[in-house]
Order: C-alpha cells, then sequence, then structure tokens
C-alpha cells in the first residue's frame, strides 16, 4: 500500500528538520511540495534547498497547486464546500499518478502539522472520497513560535498557567481580551494594538529562524509603533512577511 508521511520542517531555519524528519524524508520516492498561488517564490525555494541540504537519494519532487479559495462569493458555505473538494482533488490525483502502489511519499509541512495547517485534514478527506488508498503517519516539527520563544528567552507557560494559541482575526475580535498569555499567528491587521493602553508586553518576531528575522519585545504601547513600521518596511522590501507574536498581561501585585 502507498505510504504517506505529513512531515513538520520547522519554521524555516534547515537546522530546525529533525532526525526523525530526514530519515523519513530519505526513505520517500517522492517529495511533494504544496505551492499557494500567494506562495512566494523565496518559500518554494527555501523547501527545495532543505531537502538539498538534507537529501542525497534519488527521489522526485511534485509539486501541488493548491486551489484558491473564492472569498468574494455570495454562498459562502458553497464555495467552501466547493474548495475542500478542490483541494481534495488536487491532493488524490498527486498522490494516486504521481505515487506508485508500494511507495513512499512526504508532504513537506511549514513548521509543524499540528498547528494551523489542513494537510491532515484533507488527506482525510481524500481517503474518505475512496478512490486511491494509503497510510499515513505525522512527523512533528519546531513551530513558529517555539522558535519565537526560543529566540526571545522565553517560555510561552508562566508557572502553572495556560497559554492560548490563536489567530490574528480573534483578537482583533475581542475574544482575547482579558486573557492571560496567547501566541498570535496569522494576524494580517496587527491586532495587538488594542492592548496599547493596558499593562500587556508583547514578544513580536517575523521572518524567525530566517536570514531577515526581526525581533522586538516591550509593553505594547512602547514598542507598537516600531512593530508597524519594521513589519512595514520588511514587507515591502520582500514582498511578503511571516511573523508571529506572544502578548502576555503583566502579573497584577497583590
Ligand atoms: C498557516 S500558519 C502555519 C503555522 C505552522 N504550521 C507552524 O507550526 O508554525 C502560518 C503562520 O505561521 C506563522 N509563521 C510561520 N513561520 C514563521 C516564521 N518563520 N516566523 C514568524 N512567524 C511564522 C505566521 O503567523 C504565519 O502567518
Amino acid at each position: 500500500m502507498r505510504h504517506v508521511s505529513v512531515v513538520g520542517i520547522g519554521a524555516g531555519d534547515p537546522e530546525h528538520v529533525t532526525i526523525q524528519a530526514i530519515r523519513v524524508l530519505r526513505a520517500a520516492d517522492v517529495v511533494f511540495l504544496v505551492t499557494k498561488d500567494d506562495d512566494r517564490a523565496e518559500l518554494v525555494e527555501l523547501r527545495r534547498t532543505i531537502c538539498d541540504r538534507h537529501l542525497e537519494h534519488d527521489y522526485r519532487t511534485v509539486e501541488i497547486a493548491d486551489p484558491p479559495r473564492d472569498r468574494s462569493a455570495a454562498d459562502y458555505p458553497a464555495a467552501v464546500e466547493d474548495w475542500r473538494r478542490r483541494r481534495a482533488e488536487a491532493y488524490e490525483h498527486a498522490i494516486r499518478d504521481e505515487l506508485g502502489e508500494s511507495q513512499r511519499g512526504a508532504f513537506l509541512v511549514w513548521g509543524d502539522p499540528a498547528f494551523y495547517d489542513s494537510t491532515l485534514a484533507i488527506l482525510d478527506e481524500v481517503l474518505a472520497r475512496g478512490s486511491v488508498r494509503f497510510d499515513y503517519d505525522v512527523v512533528p516539527g519546531i513551530t513558529s513560535f517555539q522558535a519565537l520563544a526560543a529566540q526571545h528567552g522565553i517560555s510561552l507557560t508562566r508557572v502553572g498557567q495556560p497559554v492560548e494559541i490563536t489567530t490574528g482575526r480573534r483578537v482583533a475580535d475581542g475574544r482575547h481580551d482579558d486573557h492571560g498569555d496567547v501566541v498570535v499567528m496569522l494576524d494580517a491587521q496587527l491586532a495587538f494594538e488594542r492592548f496599547a493602553g493596558q499593562d500587556v508586553d508583547v514578544y513580536w518576531g517575523a521572518y524567525v529562524g530566517m536570514p531577515d528575522e526581526l525581533l522586538l519585545a516591550g509593553r505594547v504601547a512602547d514598542v507598537a509603533e516600531e512593530i508597524a513600521a519594521r513589519r512595514r518596511e520588511a514587507r515591502e522590501r520582500k514582498g511578503w512577511i511571516m511573523d508571529t507574536y506572544l502578548l502576555r498581561r503583566r502579573a497584577q501585585d497583590g
């Protein structure tokens, strides 16, 4: 039976790739690279660099173009359903047509497949469609927020306390206004700015683990402007940005 591994490759530093990931990738006949239409050439190139750096065997690379989602459609549920079907079809064709019956394939997933990544859900959908059989396993990777914490030299959890992982959209909607420690990903709108009037610290990082890495930390009120300016400048210069941050409410005395 075909075998598929979903391999977390870390947040951009080729040294994030674990020994387990290298072992699994070295056993792969086919490495699948999923490309989005808003994907930057640099990010696709980086995944190729990771393969070149760690793999020496004879393997094939197959690109899967992730179908874009129609965000303007009037019928929202129908549009989402259509997008899910098209994604499942693209993966299904790639696995069925590019992977031999007894071969091993590997999907490279940014960070860790367990955080804000749809590869596992899509593979389940492909299996449910029933036109190609395979089994799959998951190799964990270093997430962007683990890399962020390491670069700032902080723990994400304070003694006995939880940390939440969420999206910029939910923070902007005010859903985390009363919460202690929050890791924010996928933020296109500088949602942390809403905490400028409060005793909240931000530990921010962009391109963490990559040559263009940017790090800033401090009270939101003190650093929000600088983060916004550095973010804007980097985004204009490179054409894309990936950033993440921890929001941490200062402990109240007494
Ligand atoms: C679709 S999610 C994928 C998350 C990934 N699975 C992980 O474990 O980190 C993409 C988001 O991850 C964050 N991200 C990924 N790589 C990053 C990096 N090198 N530096 C900062 N943030 C990063 C950004 O918030 C970005 O919007």
